[in-house]
């Protein structure tokens, strides 16, 4: 893919966040350098770039979707922390940084998270869409990051882990498309949203970006394996070494990998239904299985 869209839309996100932590008043440095730490500090920002270009795609102003792409990456990096926090996952590296945890402490990282997780909705509230378009965003955004989505998951992939009975691979599924496809899938619905899209075009995307979605976290458990600490930011290994559950683990690597081929391959026959300039998310459709990090 020619990475020059995605680097523009995340400087662009990376702005607008930047500038959003930066106006926050001093209640404490602490808790606000944690927050900068878990939402600045890199990141490829894939779930922005998806509001971006879903949006830009069906016609929305990119100008007024800043705070939708901002709020997803909150989110998103509120998860990453607490992922990251020795009652999970209990990892020390993210991003090629000590975790949250490590560079402050734990009390100060689950704050962090719970901070970053209401601004999200905080930054969907200061958008300029109409009053129904963002309690719409609002209830999609929830729903994604919640019981029903991220945490949701997050509880089955904890459930499964070390897990001496093994899981089958509809389980693996399921925790999957909860933990990781439901914000992708939630980025993308809200892109439609901003643009108003008919409901056809809602329906074709939610295909692709289900199919995304899993692909997404499907690589990310392969490059637990095939890739390397300092590409990745964070421990290659860490999967196998908690026992995780995961899409190699469960299938072996080669069918993992036609896995994620295929899951791709069933997005882009959706994209190309589309009556829209689809080319760009077709690009980045291959890069989810391609990236190296
Ligand atoms: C990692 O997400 C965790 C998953 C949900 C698979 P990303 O791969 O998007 O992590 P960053 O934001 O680029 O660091
Ligand atoms: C994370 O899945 C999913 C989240 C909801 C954060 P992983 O635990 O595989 O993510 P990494 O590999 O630590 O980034
Ligand atoms: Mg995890
Ligand atoms: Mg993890
Ligand atoms: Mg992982």
């Amino acid at each position: 893919m020619d990475t020059s869209q995605l680097h523009a839309h995340k400087e662009r996100v990376n702005h607008y966040l930047a500038k959003q932590l930066t106006e926050q008043p001093l209640v404490d440095e602490r808790l606000l350098a944690a927050m900068e730490h878990g939402l600045l500090l890199g990141g490829k920002r894939v779930r922005p770039f998806l509001v971006y270009s879903v949006g830009q795609m069906l016609g929305a102003n990119i100008d007024e979707l800043d705070p939708i792409a901002g709020s997803i990456e909150a989110i998103h990096a509120y998860s990453l922390i607490h992922d990251d926090l020795p009652a999970m996952d209990d990892d020390s590296l993210r991003r090629g940084r000590p975790t949250c945890h490590i560079q402050f402490d734990e009390a100060t990282a689950i704050l962090a998270g719970d901070a970053l997780q209401t601004l999200a909705f905080e930054l969907l509230t200061t958008s300029n869409y109409q009053p129904q378009q963002q309690v719409d965003m609002v209830k999609v955004l929830a729903k994604a990051s919640g019981y029903q989505g991220m945490c949701g998951g997050q509880a089955l992939d904890i459930a499964a882990t070390d897990n001496d009975n093994g899981i089958s691979l509809l389980q693996l599924e399921q925790i999957h498309r909860h933990k990781t496809g439901a914000l992708i899938c939630a980025a993308v619905e809200l892109g439609a949203i901003a643009a108003n899209a008919p409901k056809e075009t809602r329906e074709l995307l939610a295909t692709f970006s289900q199919n995304i979605g899993l692909a997404f976290q499907v690589h990310d458990d392969i490059l637990d394996i095939i890739g390397d600490t300092a590409t990745l930011g964070k421990p290659q290994g860490s999967d196998l070494a908690a026992n995780k559950s995961t899409y190699p683990a469960l299938l072996g690597l080669e069918e993992a990998k036609s896995k994620a081929q295929r899951l791709i391959a069933q997005a882009i026959e959706a994209l190309e239904q589309l009556p829209y300039d689809y080319q760009l998310l077709k690009e980045f459709s291959q890069y989810i299985i391609a990236r190296q990090l």
